[in-house]
């Protein structure tokens, strides 16, 4: 068994951010709240945690119910009354327990560790930092290098207040001690709730020991409202910005560039500002990012240009240009030296290397062969009212302006369509398709029109 268990509090309701969503699944960079803490609790015990949820928890976070334990607590009356919810698996758990709260994502795994090692010489251990401004959090009163008790802000003497020391709300425990100590906790505080933070007073008062250990001020930033939800966020993104920048990548101005978590990004791309990568998106080498662009979970490959376009879940080849203006629509496989132009749409379609789609285009439901052009204008018919029909464009073919593609149907290798068409039968290889109305020219039409006016 390994030395230490995570227990993390998730079951508050998270008043203050004014949602109808649990706090910790708020994203930070693309990220859950309750992952960065996942993470770091598990790196740093070794062990499954528990997760104390509230009542429809068990359902809200059912995405974590494989890598961690849950503890449901009914109604919120505190966090010492969440950890309570935890006992039985406190009472087979290991010697030590690591309470931390479930809104402090920016908190690393070392200090953590750090944390559980100083528990090893003491009953129980608090995680603290100096803060510039300490209001909102519990304030610690210390007695030498240890600590003596935690009041809440709302309890506070004026004296209390000026206490820039405050409780990071992660702690930990020997579990033994724990347990006796949450028998003991009582309500009798401004909000009338069981505090987690009343343990270390009783334990100090039996004359245990409570260690303190200091860290960041940054690691201990809570996330009570949206405010510092967004603060929280700038932080996370620096981190993974400055990884990038250090892994190589230019990032032109790293305070406006918008990165998730698991982007990866190769060298010698450089990002303008303004760009959002999203998701699991993947950005090879060599790639510029001009001004503007949203992409999602897409892979870009290398040397690929793109300014202000939208791209979600598809993937370019190498050497391509996208945009600006470019609208690229889940499942859209563009090749490799292609071109993607303005006010293109391309919606579950293949584009083959070498093809180009330069302006004002929608390709729905299409695949596109190597070394097509598609005219200004084109438009894959792909949908009838009821249902959705596959257009195929073969290599090599001359698509021109304005042309209508009514699927489903086969423009068949190097074959030429007229500018102007509507294709509603397969083209064969190598013709010319002209569907339009020939062109009619009827001389000195204005003269006859303005005469036969005059008579009315
Ligand atoms: C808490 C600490 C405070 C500390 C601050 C640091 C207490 C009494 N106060 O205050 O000393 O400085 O964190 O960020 O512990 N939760 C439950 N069930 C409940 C209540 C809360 O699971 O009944 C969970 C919440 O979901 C949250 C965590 O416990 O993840 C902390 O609760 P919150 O209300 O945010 O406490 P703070 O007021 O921030
Ligand atoms: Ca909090």
């Amino acid at each position: 068994m390994a030395e230490a268990m995570a227990v993390i509090m998730a079951a508050g309701e998270g008043k203050r951010m004014k949602s109808k969503f649990p706090k910790p699944l708020f994203t930070l960079c693309g990220r859950p709240m309750l992952e960065y803490i996942l993470e770091a609790a598990c790196e740093a015990t070794g062990a499954k945690p528990v997760i104390i949820v509230g009542k429809d928890g068990q359902q809200i976070f059912s995405g974590y119910a494989e890598r961690a334990d849950f503890a449901v607590q009914e109604v919120q009356r505190g966090t010492g009354h969440a950890v309570m919810m935890a006992r039985k698996y406190l009472e087979k758990g290991p010697e030590l327990v690591l309470v931390i709260a479930g809104d402090t994502p920016l908190i690393a795994a070392k200090t953590l560790k750090r944390l559980i090692a100083a528990a090893g010489n003491a009953s129980a251990a608090v995680l603290t930092a100096k803060f510039q401004d300490p209001s909102g959090y519990g304030r610690i009163i210390r007695n030498g290098d240890q600590v003596a008790k935690i009041i809440e802000e709302r309890d506070c003497s004026p004296k209390e207040k000026a206490i820039n020391e405050i409780n990071a709300s992660m702690y930990c425990f020997k579990t033994k001690k724990l347990l006796a100590a949450l028998d003991g906790l009582e309500n009798d505080n401004a909000q009338g709730e069981y505090y987690l933070t009343d343990c270390i007073a009783i334990l100090a008062g039996k004359g245990e020991r409570v260690a303190a250990v200091e860290t960041t001020e940054e690691e201990c930033l809570g996330i009570n409202d949206r405010e510092q939800l967004a603060m929280v966020r700038r932080l996370i993104a620096k981190r993974i910005n400055r990884r990038l920048m250090m892994e190589g990548v230019t990032l032109i101005d790293p305070g406006d560039t918008y990165i998730d978590y698991g982007v990866r990004i190769g060298r010698d791309t450089v990002v303008y500002p303004g760009v959002f990568l999203e998701g699991s998106t993947e950005v090879g080498e060599d790639c510029i990012l001009y001004p503007g662009s949203r992409i999602n979970g897409s892979v870009i490959g290398n040397g690929v240009k793109i300014q202000n376009s939208v791209i979600l879940q598809s993937s370019i080849g190498d050497g391509s240009v996208i945009g600006p203006y470019a609208y690229l629509r889940p499942n859209s496989h563009i090749g490799k030296k292609c071109r993607v132009g303005d006010f293109v749409e391309v919606k579950n379609s293949e584009i083959g290397d070498g093809s180009k789609v330069s302006h004002l285009s929608y390709i729905g439901d299409g695949v596109v062969g190597k070394d097509c052009n598609i005219g200004c204008g084109a438009v894959f018919v792909n949908y009838d009212g009821a249902n959705k029909y596959k257009t195929i464009v073969e290599d090599g073919v001359f698509i021109g302006c304005n042309v209508n593609l009514i699927a489903p149907v086969t423009v068949k290798k190097d074959a030429y369509i007229a500018a102007g068409s509507t294709v509603t039968d397969d083209v064969p290889e190598g013709a010319l398709c002209i569907g339009r109305e020939r062109q009619v020219i009827k001389e000195g039409w204005r003269e006859k029109w303005l005469k036969n006016k005059d008579l009315k």
